[in-house]
């Protein structure tokens, strides 16, 4: 019994009121803080983008110096968290390694668990921007064997990061500046996106009080399915599979299929019903990472593309207004500047780390603010009696 609306998948239920990230789905528009994602992935970088999530404003040119500043401070981890990594095995996959490593932040810095206090929420959130690069690409370098390497911080964001990546004691490396913008803007387009599930996950963790890397980790834990952040390895995947163009309508006869459950990953969105604002600047960052590297002709790229028009002229498409959206294109882009797949959620995550603690912080502050608890429909048995096991 219960007068409870039921709306599974929460379709038509706001969980919260916000001012950070408007989506207008129909439309095909993405506005952070009122600001269009094309403006500030072409105009800004992602700290800034960071800036504008936590504080509403776009920082001046001093407020951005001191904000780079603070992050950088807080870039390197605990020394003893990388005795941390080795208790996980080689082939463990890196976003389970990021479920762990985030969560166990809170064993090392005490101070930032306190939320009652702003001043240990704002450190806490910096320390989280910031370090999240540092375990992303520790947890890389430990699955593929090689020494961690530790933060530059005369390196902008994006750069530090990739270094930390692919560079190797033995050789210098010298950070390509498209790749590094390309991985900037990556950063930019995954940072927030209103109430989607990791972040509603963040929220709900956080609303019973926990201290915010445990919701992160509980955020990176819901955004590692292939419904969501892990789209992109699964899209990729999938690219791989079909291999060749001649193959494509073979695909798509099974994404419309009732009765096959494959779906053609990177298409569709919840909210979007139109196309994904985010997919068309990564497509456009694809052909600048291709063209960068010299790989024009991946057939991952022709597959991709040659999907993408058959798709949008295809009626099932069109009527059920499933649109490429941001995990289409990034794969490739990923794999192309050197990421394995199973780093492709992990990137995601570590940009998304700020739209989490934007919106956990705003729901902190929220004078409104309870512990999240849903209802439900009960449809089980009614009351009934014990039965001793001898008599069942
Ligand atoms: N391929 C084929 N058919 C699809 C697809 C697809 N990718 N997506 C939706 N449909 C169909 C679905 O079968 C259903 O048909 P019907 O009404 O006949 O049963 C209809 O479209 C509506 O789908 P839904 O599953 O009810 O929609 P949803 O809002 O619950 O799911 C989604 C949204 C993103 C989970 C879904 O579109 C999907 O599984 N897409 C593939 C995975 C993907 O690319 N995810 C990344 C999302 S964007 C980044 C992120 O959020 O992390």
């Amino acid at each position: 019994t219960g007068t409870f609306t039921y709306d599974p998948g929460f379709t038509s239920t706001a969980s919260c009121e916000s001012k950070i990230t408007y989506i207008d789905g129909d439309a095909g528009i993405l506005l952070h803080r009122g600001y269009p994602i094309e403006q500030l992935a072409e105009h800004g970088d992602f700290l800034e983008t960071c800036y504008l999530l936590l504080y509403g404003e776009l920082p001046t040119a001093a407020q951005k110096k001191d904000f780079d500043y603070r992050v950088t401070h807080h870039t390197m981890v605990h020394e003893q968290m990388s005795r941390f990594f080795t208790g996980f095995r080689r082939d463990a996959h890196p976003m389970a390694v990021m479920c762990g490593c985030v969560g166990a932040l809170s064993a090392f810095y005490h101070d930032s668990t306190d939320i009652t206090d702003p001043h240990q929420r704002m450190v806490a959130s910096l320390r989280m921007i910031a370090k999240m690069p540092t375990l992303a690409a520790m947890a890389y370098k430990y699955h593929i064997g090689q020494p961690f390497v530790y933060p530059q911080n005369n390196l902008d964001y994006a750069s530090n990061f990739l270094r930390m990546c692919f560079a190797v004691p033995c050789e210098e490396y010298v950070v390509n500046p498209v790749l590094s913008r390309a991985m900037d803007r990556i950063f930019i387009l995954h940072a927030d996106h209103e109430q989607n599930a990791s972040t509603s996950t963040v929220r709900l963790a956080g609303s019973s009080g926990a201290n915010p890397f445990a919701c992160i980790a509980a955020g990176i834990a819901c955004l590692w399915g292939p419904a969501h952040g892990g789209a992109n390895e699964a899209a990729l995947n999938m690219l791989t599979e079909i291999g060749t163009v001649d193959k494509i309508p073979e695909y798509i006869a099974r994404a419309k299929d009732k009765n096959d459950p494959f779906r053609l990953m990177g298409f569709g969105h919840r909210v979007y019903k139109n196309y994904d604002p985010r997919a068309k600047i990564m497509q456009k960052t694809t052909h600048e990472v291709l063209g960068e590297l010299g790989h024009k002709d991946d057939p991952l790229l022709q597959v991709a593309m040659e999907l993408e028009r058959i798709a949008l002229t295809d009626e099932y498409f069109i009527e059920k207004k499933l649109y490429p959206n941001i995990d289409f294109y990034s794969g490739i882009t990923l794999k192309a500047m050197g990421f394995p797949t199973t780093m492709f959620t992990v990137l995601f995550a570590l940009a998304r780390t700020v739209g989490w603690i934007a919106q956990w912080a705003e729901m902190i502050e929220d004078p409104q603010q309870r512990i999240g608890r849903p209802r439900q429909l009960y449809t089980g048995e009614a009351q009934r009696d014990y039965i001793p096991v001898s008599k069942r």
